[in-house]
């Protein structure tokens, strides 16, 4: 089928690789010059693991044509997948400005039928905000539907996600938008939901907020486990093994980060107070995932009696590993919060390290072992797997203290401390000696 693709960010690039990669040709549009110059050079904007083959497959098959004109997008797809921004206001509202001004582009250049899907994550009824602005702009006669496909793709794993998606979601009011969006996913062969485009759109609201609302429930256990020395680790896998709860998003750590959760949340909390409700429990969601931040920083200060002039060694700094992707990530206000207290702060992540120039006064390091030297403390922000398997006495050996503080519960406490080290996990007893 021809598709196109507007806005060529995270959730455009991903969807368009893959689409191409099903046999489809696929025009991506994006008015960021820029970006559109670099990917016709077949250069990244981001690291997301398989995108980049994916890319050069399509290109090299031509399959995929990157532009700057929305008017080639519209001419050459049938189906076109708005995927641009949805940035946050500073209320938690989304910002759909740019939304808009594709929608009305879309409408004004169309001279046969055109199937809109919103793709990027968009508050509820804004599939009827988009019929309505086409409506007043499509020329006589054009006929077009919206439909709403949200994405369930996560950072790091987004093609796999969205080849063998646990399920696919569209939200279509007329039967031949049903039939052209089943035909275009058929070759996943997955289970398919087809709704209403309003129901869509509060599946993907409900989904990420209950996915932030199940991390945030484990933090809380978490701190109930650390006052009476249990284990939140165990008591996640005693919970998860039930079918009803699942063990999925029951880890414990640092908080929720990255630029869908945090933003999803608020957005969410907005929409249900326009719509008259006051959205406590999400309200409470968010407030504990704040809290885990502050937590943290109050538990590395505890285990050395005080921060200041204390350095502290940052494993991590992505919101979570296998992206480069530091928005809203966890380690920021961490790291913040550590600098207020008079701590020193060296950091090391295998990826995020290029876009963490917004981080004033840390030494980056080459490695976990230029964190750890002279350290009081290693502070494991980022579970990434690298920092799994390490030297742990060449570690001992280069810090000042042996210190553990684990905000993923990455390690086993217990082989650490034959090590010598103080361990300090998240949810579990301290075992301050
Ligand atoms: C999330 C959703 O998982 C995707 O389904 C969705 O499509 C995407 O947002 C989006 O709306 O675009 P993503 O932001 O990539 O994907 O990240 P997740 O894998 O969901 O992780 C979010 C955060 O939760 C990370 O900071 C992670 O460290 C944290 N997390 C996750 C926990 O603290 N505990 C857990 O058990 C799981």
């Amino acid at each position: 089928m021809n598709i196109s693709i507007v806005g060529a960010g995270h959730v455009g690039l991903v969807t368009g690789a893959c689409f191409a990669d099903l046999g489809n040709r696929v025009v991506m549009s994006d008015d960021d010059h820029a970006k559109i110059a670099r990917l016709k050079r077949r250069e990244m904007p981001f690291y997301e693991p398989g995108v980049e083959e994916l890319l050069r497959r399509g290109m090299a098959k031509r399959r995929i044509r990157f532009t700057t004109s929305l008017a080639e997008a519209v001419e050459h797809g049938q189906l076109i997948f708005v995927c641009v921004g949805t940035p946050a206001r500073p209320n938690g509202e989304a910002d759909l400005s740019a939304v808009e001004t594709v929608c009305r582009g879309i409408a004004k250049t169309m001279r046969s039928y055109r199937l809109i899907i919103e793709k990027s994550t968009v508050p509820v009824e804004t599939g009827e905000w988009i019929k309505r602005t086409c409506r007043l702009t499509v020329r006589r006669g054009v006929p077009f539907d919206v439909a709403s496909n949200p994405e369930f793709l996560r950072e790091g794993q987004a093609v796999q996600d969205f080849l063998h998606p646990d399920r696919v979601v569209l939200g279509v009011e007329s039967k031949r938008a049903k039939d052209l969006l089943l035909e275009l996913y058929k070759p996943l062969q997955a289970p398919i939901i087809v709704t209403d485009v309003k129901s869509a759109e509060l599946i993907k609201h409900a989904s990420n907020s209950f996915l932030a609302l199940k991390i945030s429930f484990i933090n809380a256990i978490a701190q109930i486990c650390e006052r009476v020395g249990a284990d939140v680790a165990k008591v996640a896998e005693g919970m998860g093994l039930d079918k009803r709860i699942g063990r999925a998003f029951l880890d414990a750590g640092v908080g929720y980060g990255g630029y869908c959760l945090p933003k999803d949340v608020a957005a969410f909390i907005h929409i249900a107070e326009q719509l008259g409700y006051d959205f406590k429990l999400l309200k409470a969601t968010a407030g504990v995932n704040e809290e885990q931040r502050r937590s943290f920083v109050k538990r590395v200060g505890e285990a050395l009696w005080n921060l200041n002039n204390k350095t502290i060694g940052v494993l991590g700094l992505s919101f979570k590993p296998d992206t480069d992707d530091l928005r809203e990530a966890p380690s920021i206000d961490i790291i913040r919060m550590l600098q207020q207290e008079g701590a020193k702060v060296r950091v090391f992540d295998p990826k995020a390290m290029a876009h963490a120039d917004g981080l004033q006064g840390v030494t980056f390091c080459k490695d976990a072992y230029g964190v750890a030297r002279g350290a009081d403390c290693l502070a494991v922000v980022t579970e990434w797997n690298e920092f799994k398997e390490l030297d742990f006495s060449r570690l001992k050996k280069l810090m000042r203290q042996p210190l553990i503080v684990d905000g993923r519960n990455i390690y086993d406490p217990e082989a650490l401390r034959r090590l010598g080290f103080r361990y300090v996990g998240t949810g579990r007893s301290h075992g301050h000696d």
